[in-house]
């Protein structure tokens, strides 16, 4: 597939995709979603695929939604053509999905890295809701994930002021994963999906379904839906495998089946 606004690359079976719109800091306009979302299931549906990174460039993983798209959008079109629905779709996406956030994630760029299961940020990267700022709130996600990963004090501060946070600020409070220094930010990316991809496919979509639960369901039926995800995998043979490899002290040989 021809993209316009990223750029996308197998390696190995770690799938890259990286946020190109330099002259606009990356911002997401609706060409960048079409891009991401289809990038992103085309991965999701590919079985040689078992981690995906998306990353944007040094001074922005993305600077937020377009505003200069948006500008003129009526309320009526905002909602009848849902100009930026289709991100739901990313956020479905089965496969481990890892943000690297280098510079700005600002806007919808933190909805975004938000939609991901893993930030890793380098201590350059900048966090923030400015959307107040334009008279308008978050739109993918920033109201209702950020209070989830960080708590509603500290959400309600960033959403109603719009200030940046830098990445110690970001870490301390637990919105990103882990932050390292900016040199080595595509390589710290690179080893955790390598790291993640090398796993069995099954047990990584349970994994995936099972946290998302964590955050969308009662603890009754989260604990409930683990268990039966749990006991679903013993139908696998990388199962199978990966206990024989522990008793038999070598390394597991996964088939993703
Ligand atoms: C469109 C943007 C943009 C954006 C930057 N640019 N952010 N264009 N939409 N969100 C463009 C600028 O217009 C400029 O192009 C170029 O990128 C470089 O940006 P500068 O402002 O010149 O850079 P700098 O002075 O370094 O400031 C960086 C910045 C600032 C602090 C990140 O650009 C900024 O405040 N951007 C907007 C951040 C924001 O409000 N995001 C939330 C958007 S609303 P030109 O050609 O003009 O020089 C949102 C809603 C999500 O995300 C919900 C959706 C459903």
């Amino acid at each position: 597939t021809e993209y316009q606004t990223i750029v996308v690359e197998t390696r190995g079976r770690v799938g890259w995709i990286t946020l190109n719109r330099p002259e606009a800091l990356n911002a997401l306009n609706s060409q960048v979603m079409r891009d991401v979302v289809d990038a992103a299931t085309a991965f999701d549906a590919d079985r040689g695929i078992g981690a995906i990174v998306v990353t944007g460039s040094e001074r922005a993983f993305a600077a937020g939604a377009d505003i200069k798209e948006m500008e003129a959008k009526t309320g009526v079109e905002m909602i009848v053509d849902g100009h930026f629905d289709a991100w739901w779709r990313f956020a479905e996406v089965r496969t481990p999905v890892i943000a690297a956030v280098s510079g700005y994630a600002l806007g919808g760029g933190c909805e975004l890295a938000m939609m991901c299961d893993i930030i890793l940020a380098a201590d350059t990267a900048r966090f923030g809701q400015p959307e107040i700022t334009l008279a308008v709130i978050p739109g993918m996600g920033g109201t209702q994930r950020l209070v989830r990963a960080i708590g509603y004090y500290k959400a309600a501060e960033l959403v109603l002021t719009g200030r940046m946070m830098d990445a110690a600020e970001a870490e301390r409070c637990g919105l990103v994963s882990r932050v390292v220094p900016a040199a080595d930010l595509l390589a710290e990316a690179s080893s955790v999906a390598e790291s993640i991809a090398a796993k069995s496919l099954p047990s990584l979509y349970a994994a995936k379904a099972a946290l998302d639960a964590a955050l969308e369901t009662t603890l009754a039926e989260g604990l409930r839906f683990e268990r039966q995800a749990f006991a679903g995998l013993f139908s696998t043979a990388d199962q199978k495998e990966g206990m024989a490899a522990f008793r038999e002290k070598r390394r597991p040989d996964f088939t993703n089946g």
